[in-house]
């Protein structure tokens, strides 16, 4: 069965602007790009868009790749204490010269619509509810939850490591009471890993998953997104030959990038300020 990010996506993207509707202030995104990365600047525009769509207040904030460190936290905190902004998100990568950490932890956790500062990502791993769960990942447990892939006691391997989607995602499957291997570049027998597991999440960024390494109960959740060879837009699974074997498999593209982009949206109607 396929999981269908994008009928999902639309789904919540639905219930949030019902929900927009019904709040007394209207949210307000600020979103922060900095130079002129091309894949940053549709990412950027994307979430504007959707944003416009759901009815929250978006403002786009563009610096030059030339930007201080102290500049581009100077602004942070003044939308810290900008009582008409209710979310903020700097857009990843930032150049060299920035301390991306520092960024992050600059940001209000209660205006962290990624989910990424220590306030917020020290809450999930303590068991407190965080303001905001990292919308890759929470769009995924949606996605599992909407198709009833039984997250509780299963083997699930997530495929890297990273802040953005690896790390977030194995705490929130280990909080759902499955059994996480977070797995990466030094991993060893990754195949039989993903051979015995009920669900695998790849968030590599290159082919990993192949078609001998599944097995007929799985769940297969594809973060990955590159273009192949021949400029074709794919995932980090071989899905042709994966898909036939597995139980469910999320397509390249429409599968966690719509998610993506409805969780975040999800988050940017949530209101604390
Ligand atoms: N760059 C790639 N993914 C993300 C994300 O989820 N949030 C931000 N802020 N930057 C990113």
């Amino acid at each position: 069965m396929i999981l269908d990010g994008k009928a999902l996506s639309n789904k919540v993207l639905e219930d949030v602007k019902e929900r927009v509707s019904k709040l007394s202030i209207q949210p307000h995104l600020v979103v922060i790009l900095v130079g002129d990365n091309p894949a940053s600047r549709i990412y950027v525009r994307n979430k504007k868009l959707a944003a416009e769509k759901v009815g929250i207040k978006s403002t786009v904030i563009e610096l030059p790749v030339t930007v201080t460190e102290d500049e581009l936290l100077g602004r942070i905190s003044e939308l810290n204490e900008d009582k008409d902004v209710t979310g903020i998100l700097v857009q990843l990568p930032l150049p060299e010269h920035i301390d991306k950490n520092k960024v992050i932890t600059t940001i209000s956790p209660k205006k962290d619509v990624d989910g990424f500062t220590p306030e917020n990502v020290g809450r999930l791993a303590i068991g407190l509810e965080p303001y905001f769960y990292p919308a890759t990942p929470q769009g995924i447990i949606m996605l599992l939850d909407e198709y009833n892939v039984q997250i509780e006691g299963a083997d699930a391997v997530v495929i890297g490591r990273s802040n953005i989607v690896g790390k977030p995602m194995s705490q929130m499957l280990l909080k759902r009471n499955a059994t996480v291997t977070t797995a990466h570049s030094y991993t060893k027998n990754i195949e039989d890993k993903i051979k015995t597991a009920d669900i695998v999440i790849s968030a590599v960024g290159k082919k990993i998953v192949r078609c001998k390494m599944v097995n007929k109960n799985s769940c297969i959740v594809d973060v990955g997104i590159f273009r192949d060879a021949n400029g074709k837009l794919t995932g980090d699974v071989d899905f042709d030959c994966v898909s036939p074997t597995v139980k469910y498999i999320s397509p390249v593209p429409g599968g966690v990038g719509p998610m993506t982009i409805a969780s975040l949206m999800y988050n940017a109607s949530k209101v604390y300020v």
